[in-house]
């Protein structure tokens, strides 16, 4: 299918939202490019699978982006690159604001130099630090508690000031909990370590894992676990082409929640999981882990109103299934 609309570059395309947004946007008629370091991504995902060029190179490289921009046609920059594992942001901070904000700055600085001044960024909810309401609204104060949650916070920051002085123009989306895959199989969440409680759960269906660790069941909530807000990955990435689409048509910067609205507990996500498998899954109650607020869920109205955004799979049971089929696929059960 050739592209009828402009080239997007899509950094950390080779990971798992990004390679979700890559599809989305093949779909959506843009044309592609991948640049990924592939420290976490996957290669033949992007070959084999999604078919699109794959530059293998770092966003620190500011040789390689410049060249980059002067060679093609880019109308836009996605960008997905980056660390995301809090705990290791906590024992090694300068890894992440090396590669979260210092490489995020080389790629603005090389996009402002090349005139290409639109922007869609992976915020997380992790830049609200512990809510003081629920469902979080997109003005809610921003104090992360984490340095990977700084780290995007300031990426945050940095694109504010660059609208003002250079007319970047950015959308910023800020993700609750990533989850799911390609209803059809394609592609799918293959983090190595991984840390994510779905797929940590359908690994211990898949008996490549003992048991799951569930932290902390005397939270103030009805079961005494944690609440999460889950979205589908294929929702997320929709939302990704609608921001595109936004900025393409010239409106100004912005920031978005990309949540489900509501939440699910680490039990009843346990429940549907051992529902969809049909397999036994093994807990392990433990205790609380430092810095896991009781409940976080994301108010996604706003997204809803100004981009037009209708989430096609917000059912748990929908969720988990797709990510099923694919960790039964990719580990061959
Ligand atoms: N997974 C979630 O639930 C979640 C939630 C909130 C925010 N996010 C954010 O979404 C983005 C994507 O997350 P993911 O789960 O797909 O992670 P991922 O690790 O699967 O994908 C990130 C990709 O970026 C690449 N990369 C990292 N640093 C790079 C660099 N300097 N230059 C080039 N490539 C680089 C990695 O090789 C990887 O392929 C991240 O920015 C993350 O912080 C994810």
């Amino acid at each position: 299918m050739s592209p009828t609309k402009p080239t997007v570059l899509v950094t950390g395309g080779a990971g798992y939202i990004g390679s979700h947004a890559v599809l989305a946007l093949q779909q959506a008629g843009y044309g592609v490019i991948v640049l990924d370091n592939l420290v976490y991504g996957h290669r033949e995902l992007v070959e084999d699978v999604l078919k699109v060029e794959l530059v293998v190179g770092d966003t620190n490289d500011r040789a390689l982006l410049d060249q980059l921009f002067a060679s093609r046609e880019i109308a836009a920059v996605m960008h997905f690159a980056a660390y995301a594992y809090v705990g290791e942001s906590v024992t090694d901070p300068a890894k992440y604001y090396e590669n979260n904000v210092v490489g995020t700055l080389r790629l603005l600085e090389a996009m402002v130099a090349a005139n290409i001044k639109k922007f869609v960024f992976s915020s997380t909810c992790a830049t609200y630090g512990v809510p003081k309401t629920v469902p979080i609204p997109e003005d809610h104060p921003q104090d992360p508690i984490n340095p990977y949650g700084a780290t995007k916070l300031m990426v945050e920051r940095i694109l504010a000031d660059f609208d003002v002085a250079y007319g970047l123009k950015s959308v910023c989306f800020r993700y609750f909990n990533a989850a799911g895959a390609d209803s059809e199989g394609r592609l799918g969440e293959d983090h190595q370590p991984e840390t994510h409680l779905i797929p940590l759960v359908l690994l211990t269906a898949l008996g490549k894992r003992d048991s799951i660790s569930v932290f902390g069941t005397d939270y103030p909530t009805e079961d005494g676990t944690c609440i999460r807000d889950y979205i589908h990955v294929t929702d997320l990435a929709s939302a990704h082409v609608l921001g595109l689409d936004y900025l393409m048509q010239d409106n100004p910067s912005e920031k978005f929640n990309l949540g489900n609205g509501s939440g699910f507990s680490v039990k009843q996500i346990i429940d549907a999981a051992r529902e969809v498998t049909g397999r036994e899954i093994k807990v392990v109650e433990c205790d609380r882990r430092a810095g896991d607020p009781p409940a976080l869920i994301g108010s996604s109205g706003k997204a809803k109103e100004i981009l037009g955004w209708k989430p096609q799979h917000a059912d748990i049971h929908q969720i988990i299934r797709d990510a099923w089929n694919w960790h039964q696929r990719r580990h061959l059960v």
